[in-house]
């Protein structure tokens, strides 16, 4: 469930990130493989400041396995942690507790120097709504953990849950909300899902969708709506050069309204589900 978000909702999420970061040694960041720049909210840098953080890119079902490899080379020359998981069927996930232990080894040698034991690994997961953080809390606990909306506000008692040897994980992930600055941000996280349909046009996330899948992969294009004679390019296209190609989709898919004309809408629709439902295949929005 996506929601609008407000100052007062924001303004909430980011006090309750804090309280719950206080509790943890390991911030698990939660990304979505399409697009894992923009389903990342800035704002962690600044609340997660002084924890170690894994930085896991999920849905890697649904993106283009060369480009998620390149964004996992260029997360990690960043210095950040990176692994990336399909938390549906949980390829990837069972890495994850010595992935998190891996980032609490100073913490427990200091620990341990001074003559203590250390305690279990205390993860919380966060990211913004949608890219599968309640999937993955389920898949770690190997059962079903009741959802919390993606209100900040509605809360319930937390508990921790036990991942493996090592590991405890918050029963509640964090919620941060989608980046809102950029355009191409926002048409990136409306053609996943990720900000809710009534809040965007089609027609526009279709348009970016086409400019996108045109110059990362045309052969995609071509193939799935029957067009043979697509280019390849380097530049964006043309506007007028889009409106041709929504002409010839929309006519194949039946899309024609009273008087021969174009249903741009039904088009604009056709295009983002095929997308969304992965029609046209794992297809990555941005690249590193
Ligand atoms: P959230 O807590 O971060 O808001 O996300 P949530 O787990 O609710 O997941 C959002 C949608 O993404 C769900 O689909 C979920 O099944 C899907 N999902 C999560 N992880 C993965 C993954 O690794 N691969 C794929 N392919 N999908 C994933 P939904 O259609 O909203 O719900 P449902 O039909 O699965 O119930």
């Amino acid at each position: 469930m996506t929601i609008q978000w407000y100052p007062g909702h924001m303004a909430k999420a980011k006090r309750q990130m804090i309280e719950k970061i206080k509790l943890i040694d390991v911030v698990i960041e939660l990304v979505d493989s399409r697009i894992p720049e923009s389903s990342r909210n800035p704002l962690v840098d600044e609340i997660a400041a002084d924890k170690p953080r894994l930085l896991i890119l999920n849905k890697a079902d649904m993106a283009d396995p060369h480009v998620t490899s390149a964004w996992k080379d260029t997360f990690k020359q960043k210095g950040y942690s990176v692994h990336s998981v399909n938390s549906q069927t949980g390829e990837g996930t069972k890495a994850i507790p010595d992935l998190v232990h891996q980032l609490t080894l100073k913490k427990r040698e200091k620990l341990e120097s001074k003559g203590f034991n250390a305690r279990a690994d205390r993860a919380l997961i966060l990211g913004i709504p949608n890219v599968g953080k309640s999937t993955l809390i389920n898949r770690l606990a190997n059962k079903k953990i009741a959802k919390i909306g993606d209100r900040p506000g509605v809360t319930k008692a937390q508990q921790w849950i036990k991942v493996g040897k090592t590991m405890e994980l918050l029963d509640t992930p964090g919620i941060l909300w989608p980046k809102f600055e950029d355009p191409d941000v926002g048409l990136r996280l409306a053609a996943t899902g990720a900000i809710k349909d009534e809040l965007v046009d089609f027609q526009d996330i279709a348009v970016f969708l086409l400019k996108t899948l045109w110059m990362s992969y045309p052969e995609t294009l071509s193939d799935r709506y029957g067009i043979s004679d697509l280019p390849p390019i380097e530049a964006e296209p043309a506007i007028e050069e889009i409106v041709e190609l929504f002409d010839v989709i929309g006519k194949r898919r039946g899309c024609v309204a009273g008087g021969g004309h174009i249903d741009y809408d039904r088009t604009a629709e056709i295009i983002v589900r095929d997308y969304r439902s992965q029609k046209l295949g794992r297809l990555t929005l941005e690249r590193p």
